[in-house]
């Protein structure tokens, strides 16, 4: 591309001479005339179609510099600035994956954890959280209910890291899922044993929900106590190698994050062959150690996933329920026109849901699990998205 304006020659080599328009290089090809470092020409369509004198350009180039430097201001503008980069990442999306939206159900099983992330609800020594487990049969028959009633076709098992499901309760939990559903199985239980990922493997579960939650080494320290970020970061290698599909991501907007860890966090969550990334803003709970800190813009958490997908543009992308709960009313929209192109749908029996607390407000707990279908379809199909695992 060459611009309608004089540029100075810096450099000639044979036939191609080096030309600077205002600080910007650019080569064309000079076949007609007979040229000079220091020269004026004007270049069109990689060839130099003119010469003009050194008095003429400059004065033509001094009228020019001002509109030239405003022009390329709003190009820049209008390319980074957010409310663009939103639809860009949208277009992106259409363009690598057309119009299809996963929406998947999941099943909070049990609220227990052995754990004490300062962010999270569900930490051990929050002994305000009313705790539950539902039994193997309660499990399958929501899980049952999800699939052959209700239509999902993929499902996310998930608990606080609980030990009294051991190997052979989950095995016994998702043979008996599957004897009753032809339903993709997607465990998200936390760090447990390789061996007992091995066997829910193959037992017939294919997926893992294991975020990362941050890719800053000394802040995951902190934030999770007695852990480090290597071990969490090799256990999603390892289930990855194993077969699953890898469900993974980060906190958007937790205390002391960097605009560099996010976007170190959204390469970290493509290099490691993520299927479905999962970003999702932090939001304080009271009754933990980073309660009082302030809740993140959603634009932090929609640039974070407009940027995953101009970065990684044929992936899976969640608007997940922290989202929601940041916009009750359009917060799943805006992610989906941000590059999102996934929802999850909470199957969890209702009067479990408001006590899977991982923080205050969760959206979709208000209504029934029939309406919150309802609305999420009636949402997709205003935006043209066609729900890839229930619906049509
Ligand atoms: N805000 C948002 N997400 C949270 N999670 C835990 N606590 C919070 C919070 N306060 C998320 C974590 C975890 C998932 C199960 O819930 O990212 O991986
Ligand atoms: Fe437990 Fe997960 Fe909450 Fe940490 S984030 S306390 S591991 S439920």
């Amino acid at each position: 591309m060459c611009y309608a304006i004089p540029g100075k020659i810096t450099d000639i080599k044979d036939k191609i001479v080096t030309v600077d328009y205002f600080g910007e290089i650019k080569k064309a090809r000079n076949e007609f005339y007979e040229l000079n470092p220091g020269d004026y020409i004007y270049a069109q369509g990689g060839f130099v179609i003119n010469k003009i004198s050194n008095e003429e350009a400059e004065v033509i180039l001094e009228t020019w510099r001002e509109f030239f430097f405003k022009l390329k201001e709003v190009d820049l503008k209008l390319t980074y600035d957010t409310k663009t980069l939103h639809q860009r990442a949208n277009a992106v999306r259409r363009q690598n994956t057309d119009n299809s939206c996963c929406v998947h159900g999941i099943v909070e099983f049990s609220n227990y954890c052995i754990n004490d992330c300062l962010y999270c609800g569900l930490r051990k020594s929050n002994n305000t959280c009313i705790r539950y487990r539902m039994d193997t049969e309660e499990i399958v028959e929501t899980c049952e209910n999800a699939v052959n009633k209700l239509g999902f076709k993929a499902l996310v098992l998930q608990s606080g890291e609980d030990f009294f499901y051991d190997d052979e309760k989950l095995s016994k939990i998702i043979n008996r899922i599957r004897e009753k559903c032809a339903v993709l199985l997607v465990m998200s239980i936390g760090e447990r044993d390789l061996k007992i990922y091995q066997k829910l493997y193959q037992y017939g579960a294919r997926g893992v929900l294991l975020r990362f939650e941050t890719n800053n080494h000394e802040l995951y320290k902190k934030i999770r106590p007695g852990h480090v970020l290597e071990d969490r970061i090799n256990l999603i290698k390892s289930l990855r190698d194993m077969g699953f599909l890898i469900m993974t991501g980060f906190l958007v907007g937790l205390p002391e994050q960097s605009e560099a860890d996010i976007l170190s966090g959204i390469d970290l969550t493509g290099t490691l062959g993520t299927d479905m990334f999962s970003f999702g803003p932090f939001i304080p709970h009271p009754q933990t150690p980073l309660a009082g800190n302030p809740i993140p813009d959603i634009n932090l958490v929609l640039d974070t996933i407009a940027r995953a997908r101009m970065r990684f543009p044929a992936s899976k992308i969640l608007a997940t329920t922290a989202l929601e709960t940041l916009d009750k009313k359009n917060g799943a929209q805006k992610g989906l026109l941000a590059g999102a192109n996934s929802l999850m749908i909470n199957v969890t029996p209702k009067k479990y849901q408001s006590l899977y607390e991982l923080y205050p407000d969760r959206a979709g707990i208000e209504s029934d699990i029939e309406e919150k279908i309802n609305l999420t379809l009636e949402l997709l199909y205003s935006l043209g998205r066609a729900p890839a695992d229930i619906g049509i």
